[in-house]
Order: structure tokens, then sequence, then C-alpha cells
């Protein structure tokens, strides 16, 4: 989503702006500007497209001032161009905004009742016109004005404010989208995130939900939505630590894909202890051994791995396991049970339906326990356990290294709430925690198989359709396999449980279409192959991935096919992720998409 930067400087702050922003690219954007204030009055420079646009802007007509906010735009309400880009500005203030203003309509036909005139089609303008409303007409004070516009707007959203004449004084609010302050050395800064920060203090406060700022280069006063005055914990941030760079990949996606036997050995090493072959799970609420029922919701990639986890819990530990899309489950009014659980899953730990329908889970009595990359993250905060993944920064839009140690962190709490439920013995426990503990070694080998992949992928990206296939654990991963190909290379795709295909889907089959058939050689492997014979007696072009055995089982006329290394068979979809985001990849750079950044995409939906 939108990105926000805002600096009380002691020099020139556009350039350190732009900084700021280019490190919240990696949310996804369309437009990007900055305004600063400079002797009390305000300039701005916006520019749709890239932030090199508006560097080049910069250039030419450069901004001075020691006060200044910026904004990457992710179009909600308007057009991605100049007019739609933040800052907003009228003759009082200038303002960014992350997230939707939901009564910005009415809001707009009021303040145009009241003779304000808006040149742009967004919604984040209709804030703007409020608070200079209330500066005007209402003669209220940049504090009461800010405060009293905030009790009229209801939405999702992250604010910062700057009020003309006013040298020493930025305004932040947060309401379903993040913000935090940084504290300098004489300056201060509000951001999206610390990642955002980090060029310039790892002294970090996050505003909690609700919660709005007054600062200047010398004082940070927080309030609650009510108006009085609260203290929020400064933290000292480790995202400058985390310096993101490629290391020599083409794009970001790729390092991630190449990252995870490392990350997923870190997300182990977060639960198991190697000694006893045990898992040990963080302190917390959750109590699996007197859990009458499960939910599990996430959204997109992260809705796939706890698909795949729901096998995981219902088969290791006998829990019933509920599980929907987030912005289903939020609404469909669930009936939970007085001892049941619910588990949200979310890299960002900021996606708004995914926020949303925990905060409907717990107003039911759930505990509530969360699987999150970003421990600071909205989400990891009102969890009451979390349990770790240690994916470390994903910058590529496309899911990977989340996805698998995602995958990685459920299978170890459900082999714990299997042993805390009695379903699994100690040997059993340790045979499992074996298997895992060679997840990171079968993923190397796995990433082995680049050049054979995308030998593959240049087929597949001369598809118009593509279909993925897959039973058991694997279904799910047909799923996200097709997602990882879609949002990347723009090729309609769809994961099917292969069981389903003489339900409808084989009608589709010509020679044309790919048909990626996912089967290691489990108990399942003979009815997924007879599936895939199906697809190829029709002329059908299959692309197996199995493992030694299931290639070799699976005889002639396969159009190709990719091995992977043999793996305890319920772990399998931690391992077979990496061919399937290897395919989507290379096909991906084949069309000559734009891989980390995909169009009409964002990393972290924080809009419903
Ligand atoms: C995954 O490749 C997508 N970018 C998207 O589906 C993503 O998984 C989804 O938006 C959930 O994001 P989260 O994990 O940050 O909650």
């Amino acid at each position: 989503m939108c990105g926000i930067i805002g600096i009380l400087g002691k020099s020139d702050v556009a350039p350190l702006i732009v900084q700021g922003l280019k490190r919240l690219e990696y949310r996804g954007y369309d437009s990007a500007g900055v305004a600063t204030i400079s002797k009390g009055n305000l300039d701005r420079r916006r520019a749709p497209g890239k932030i090199a646009a508006l560097e080049a802007l910069l250039e030419v007509r450069p901004l001075s001032g020691a006060l200044g906010i910026g904004h990457t735009r992710w179009a909600t309400h308007g057009a991605a161009n100049e007019t739609n880009a933040h800052p907003h500005a009228t003759r009082r203030v200038a303002l960014v905004h992350n997230g939707i203003i939901e009564n910005f309509a009415e809001l707009r036909r009021e303040l145009i009742d009241k003779g304000y005139n808006f040149e742009s089609e967004t919604d984040t303008e209709v804030v703007a016109q409020l608070i200079t409303y209330y500066l005007e007409a209402e003669n209220m004070s940049a504090k009461e004005a800010f405060h009293a516009a905030l009790k009229r707007v209801r939405g999702a959203f992250a604010l910062a404010v700057l009020f003309i004449g006013e040298d020493d004084l930025l305004m932040g609010a947060r309401r379903g989208s993040p913000l935090a302050i940084g504290r300098g050395d004489g300056e201060m800064f509000l951001g999206s995130d610390a990642y955002a920060l980090a060029p310039f203090t790892n002294r970090v406060t996050y505003l909690d939900e609700g919660d709005w700022t007054v600062l200047t280069r010398h004082s940070i006063e927080i309030f609650d939505a009510s108006g009085a005055r609260v203290k929020r914990p400064e933290t000292i941030s480790s995202a400058a630590d985390q310096m993101v760079d490629k290391d020599g990949h083409r794009h970001f996606m790729s390092k991630e894909i190449h990252e995870q036997p490392e990350v997923i050995a870190h997300t182990l090493s977060r639960y198991l202890d190697p000694a006893t072959e045990t898992v040990g799970l963080p302190k917390g609420a959750f109590d699996f051994a007197s859990m009458d029922r499960l939910t599990i919701s996430a959204c997109g990639t992260a809705y796939y791995a706890g698909l795949i986890s729901k096998y995981w819990f219902e088969s290791w530990a006998g829990l019933p396991v509920e599980i929907d899309v987030a912005s289903e489950l939020r609404y469909r009014n669930v009936p939970y049970t007085k001892g049941g659980g619910a588990l949200f899953v979310s890299q960002s730990g900021e996606t708004a339906d995914t926020l949303a329908a925990l905060r409907e889970a717990r107003a039911h009595g759930q505990k509530i326990a969360a699987v999150v990359n970003v421990p600071e993250s909205s989400i990891a905060r009102e969890a009451d356990v979390i349990f770790p993944m240690a994916a470390g920064p994903e910058i590529g839009v496309a899911s990977t290294k989340a996805f698998t140690c995602q995958l990685t962190a459920l299978a170890c709490v459900a082999i714990a709430a299997a042993r805390a439920r009695g379903r699994i013995d100690e040997a059993e426990e340790r045979r499992l925690v074996r298997a895992l503990l060679e997840v990171p070694r079968l993923v190397a080998e796995t990433l082995k198989h680049g050049a054979a992949i995308e030998e593959i992928a240049r087929e597949i990206a001369k598809a118009r359709d593509v279909l993925y296939i897959g039973r058991g654990v694997n279904f799910p991963l047909a799923m996200e396999g097709a997602l990882k190909l879609k949002e990347i290379s723009y090729i309609h795709a769809e994961g099917y449980a292969a069981g389903e295909l003489k339900h409808g889907p084989i009608a589709l089959i010509d020679k044309a279409l790919p048909v990626i058939v996912i089967a290691p050689h489990d108990a399942l492997y003979e009815k997924t192959i007879s599936n895939m014979h199906e697809v190829m007696a029709r002329g059908g072009k299959a692309l197996l991935i199995s493992d030694h055995e299931g290639v070799k089982t699976a005889g002639d006329g396969l159009w190709a096919s990719i091995e992977v290394p043999t793996v305890e068979p319920m772990l399998a979809p931690i391992v077979y992720a990496a061919p399937i985001q290897m395919l989507a990849y290379y096909t991906a750079t084949t069309k000559g998409t734009d891989v980390d950044q995909p169009r009409n995409l964002a990393k972290s939906v924080t809009v419903e």
C-alpha cells in the first residue's frame, strides 16, 4: 500500500524524504510526492510513476525547507496522476494519507456546501479540507483542528500533516494503517514502518490503534482517540541492520527464493531442540489440549499456508479446523465455540482483512495466535501469542520465503499441538522433528534445478491458461502455484483438487493447456497419476513434479518433469514450493513483467 515519510530536520529535508520513500517502494505504488515548509511557506512536487520521476522533477525544481512530508501512493480513489498524487494541500495544510476514508463522499458534499473547492478525485483531500475548515471557520488551533477532523472521518488510515506558517510542527495519526515515530538528535520523523525510518534513526515508537501525535523537533506528544495523553514505549528497531539489497540476484524475488534454506532453518531454530528432537512453543494463552476447535484465517498466499496446516492440525493433532479467507470470515457471523482458538497468518501483520477477522474472533471470546513476519506489526500486537517466523524482510510483492517460513512455523505448532493432545507419542514427535530438520537441505537441493525449470518456463510463457492439480496437502500448494504464476506473469492459472478434474475442468484440456501435477510418491500418488493420465489421454501437456520414485513410476508421455528430493509426505509442500516458485519466476522473466512489483499489486494490503 501507500508509504508515508515525515521529517522535522536540521537542513533541507527533501532529499532525505526521497531516500525514505525509496525504502517503501516494496509496498507497491503508482505515484509519489514531497511537500516542504520553508520560512512558513508551503511548496510541493508530485509525479505519477516511479520515484525516479519525482527525483527528476526535484532535480529541475529543488525544494528547500527543513520540515516536510512525502508519500508513495497506491491508487484507490482517482487515477494515478499528478493531481491525485499526495501530498494534498489547501491554503492552510499539506497532508499525506495511507488507507481509505470511507465517509469521504458525505464529507466532500458537506465541505462543498460550505464553499470549499476540491482539486482532486481522492478521498484524502477531504481530510485536508476538513482540517482547514476547522482552522478557519471554527478558529481552532492546529491540534484542535486535527483532532476534530479525526473525530469526523471513518475508515482505515495513517496520516501525516504539515501546517502552513508552522516551521516546527508535524502531526500524524494511525487508524488501521501502521505509523511509527522516529526520534533523532534534535530531529523527529514519521514513517509507515521502522524500515523506512532506518536511515535516520533506530529509536522507534509505534502508534497504537486510534493514536494521534503532535511532534516538534524536541518533543513527542501522543494522544488516544478520546484526546487523552498516552505513553507508548520507545523501541530500538533492528530494521537498520536488515539492509536489504539483491545480493547479486536480478530480482528480490529470486534472492528470497534462494534464501529459503537459511530462513527455514532460522524459523526451525525458534521451535526445535535438535538434541531432544522435540518441539517447544512460546509460552502463551494457547492451550491446545483443551481446545475444541481452531479457526484459521489469512489472505492470499498466507491463506494457502493456513489451508495446508489444516491437514496437519487435523491429521496429527485431531483438532477440528475451520478455515476461511479473512475477507469472508470477518462477515460470516461464525458460531465460535467458547473453548475455541483462532490463528491468523500474515507476512506483513498489517493486512486489513486479516486484522479485522482477528478482532471479530476476539470479540467472540477466542484466544488469538498469530504467525507473522513483523513482530511489531498490528496483528502481532493484538494477538495473545505469536508463533514466530524468521523470514527476514520480504521485499518482492510475490510471497516466497514468507510462505515456506509460515509453513515451517505452522508445522512445528501442529506437532506441538499433537503432543499436547496426546495424539502422537514421543517417538513420532522425534520422527517428525528429524524430518523437519532435513527440510532446509532438501530445499537447497531443489534450488539446483533452476536451469531446467527455466527451460520449461519458456514454454509456459507461451500459454494463455495453466492448470495446477494436487491432492491432500498438495492441493492448497496447487492453488498457491496458480497464484504465483498469475500475480507475476499475468497468465491466467487455476489450482484444483486433482480429484475434481472430471467434475468440469477436464473440459479445458487441450494441447495448449499445460497441467502442472504436484504428486510426491505418497499414498495419494496413484490416484493423482491416474488424473494426470486422463489429461494426457486428451492431448494435455502434463508437467509432473515428484520425487525420484514418482517420476520413474509415472511412465512415458510426460511433457516434462521436475524431480524433487524425497521428503516426509506431509511436509512435501515446504519443499515442493521451491519449484513452484521458480516456475512462476522464470515464466515472468521470460515474459519481461515487473517481477518484484507486479502491476496493480501491493506488498501489504492495508485497506479492505
Ligand atoms: C502473495 O504472493 C501475495 N502478494 C498476497 O496474496 C499476500 O500473500 C496477501 O496479500 C497476504 O499478505 P500478508 O501475508 O502480509 O497478510
